[in-house]
């Protein structure tokens, strides 16, 4: 079988101001095979969210990938156009952020932005916009699905805001799903329910 992704000797340094080159991956190689999951262990400042933002192309302006080659589902993304990646990112891999509370609009409420993830991502006519949203939180929020499709992010808490996250990062049905310590900013029994979620929408790989 062939691997969805395959990433060999990445390396990807950040240049300071005063122009020096930092190392942040020095030759990181793996494969990920279908419906496998990864977890990606490292202390802080270990290159975690590097490797993340490095091969969906993510890097800030003074991130540089050196040397290295990511290829997904065959195509090599570091070669790939700027309108390629946008069809993959969020349609074919897609992220959770660490922190929830920066990653969602504050005035739109959580139905509205699972939407406009699929809206964006070329799902077609107001009823099937509306058919998946609510497949999407019904599958991740039970019998709570269209209490908090209708909430505004402040309305809810922390654990229910990442899973808003996992909802629109699965809302297009991706071949990956990364998650950079998706669990990191909240309390233990929140970890241990999302967790739960995370198996129960069975895909992706984190760096927890
Ligand atoms: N924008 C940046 N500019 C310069 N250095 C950075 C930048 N982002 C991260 N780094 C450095 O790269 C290294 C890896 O960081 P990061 O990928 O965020 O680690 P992790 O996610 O494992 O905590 C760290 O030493 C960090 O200081
Ligand atoms: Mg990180």
């Amino acid at each position: 079988m062939a691997s969805v992704l395959e990433i060999q000797d990445l390396h990807v340094s950040y240049r300071s101001r005063e122009g020096a080159a930092f190392p942040a991956l020095a030759g990181v190689s793996f494969g990920l095979m279908p419906s496998e999951i990864m977890g990606v262990l490292g202390e802080s400042g270990s290159g975690k969210s590097t490797l993340a933002a490095a091969l969906l192309r993510l890097l800030p302006g003074n991130g540089n990938i050196t040397r290295g080659a990511v290829h997904f589902e065959g195509r090599d993304l570091l070669q790939a156009k700027p309108e390629e990646l946008r069809q993959i990112r969020g349609r074919r891999i897609s992220l959770i952020f660490q922190e929830p509370s920066l990653a969602l609009h504050p005035t739109m409420r959580a139905g509205e932005q699972v939407r406009q993830v699929l809206a964006a991502h070329g799902s077609q006519g107001k009823s099937a916009l509306n058919e998946r949203t609510h497949q999407v939180f019904a599958e991740i929020f039970r019998e709570e699905a269209d209490r908090i499709s209708r909430s505004y992010p402040h309305q809810l808490s922390g654990g229910q805001r990442q899973r808003v996250l996992i909802a629109q990062a699965i809302a297009c049905g991706p071949s990956i799903v990364i998650a950079d310590e998706p669990t990191a900013s909240l309390d233990p029994a929140t970890q241990m329910e999302l967790s739960e979620c995370f198996e129960s929408s069975g895909k992706g790989w984190g760096s927890r």
